[in-house]
């Protein structure tokens, strides 16, 4: 008999557990998980109709590192992002979201997952990032990458796909299209991963949980 999925509720929200089921297994077994339309519908809306409206002044040029280490590099990235803080309903919904998935992920993977910061990532035409990692083994607190896409419509003729690589020496990846509603997550110290140009405006929300690795009283993550 197929097993019965019954909706648990957290804090008044119903949450999809089948959903966080099938990423966490996804994540033991391959340490990845793409999904297509995973994207809660109102939140993907939400998310979407913020971004488009959003004013060109509230981003600023992306740059790499954090804080005194952060760079701004053109050969490396050249889109614009805007860290989210959860002020606007879009952001506080992706939040919530985002805090039932680690929640999940803490109770089934005991990942000890502790913060979440994110913010909306604009690609224009041309735009790109090349191969990184968002997390380098034993210098930092980020432990699990999560992407959301909001580009209603994209094909791939439209380019723009994120590269997942399996390791250092892959040098084919696995190509995913940006299409609305597609949800990514990944081990962040274990795949490098490129976001290549496209010929359309290119949407994403990118977010990372960390772990807690304050010492002392040095605080990190900063507050
Ligand atoms: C990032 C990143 C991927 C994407 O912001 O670190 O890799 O597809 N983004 O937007
Ligand atoms: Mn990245």
């Amino acid at each position: 008999m197929a097993a019965l999925q019954i909706p648990t509720t957290v804090g008044g929200n119903t949450i999809d557990e089948t959903l966080f089921g099938l990423i966490a297994d996804d994540l033991v077994t391959q340490g990845f998980s793409i999904r297509p339309g995973a994207l809660p519908q109102d939140i993907a809306h939400e998310l979407h109709s913020y971004q488009t409206q959003m004013k060109d002044n509230l981003y600023t040029n992306a740059g790499i590192g954090r804080g005194e280490d952060y760079l701004h590099n053109e050969f490396v990235r050249t889109d614009e992002i805007c860290w989210i803080t959860g002020s606007a309903e879009a952001g506080k919904l992706w939040i919530d979201w985002t805090s039932q998935l680690q929640a999940f992920l803490n109770k089934r993977l005991f990942l000890g997952l502790f913060s979440f910061e994110s913010h909306f990532a604009h690609y224009a035409p041309g735009d790109y990032y090349k191969k990184h990692y968002d997390a380098f083994r034993g210098e930092t607190n980020r432990v699990l990458s999560v992407v959301a896409y909001l580009n209603p419509g994209w094909t791939q003729a439209d380019g723009g796909e994120l590269v997942l690589y399996k390791s250092d020496i892959d040098q084919e990846g696995i190509k995913v299209v940006p299409l609305f509603g597609t949800l990514v997550v990944f081990l962040s110290e274990e795949f490098p991963h490129e976001v290549l140009p496209a010929n359309r405006d290119r949407h994403s929300v990118a977010g990372w949980f960390r772990v807690n690795t304050s010492i002392g009283n040095k605080i990190d993550p900063p507050r």
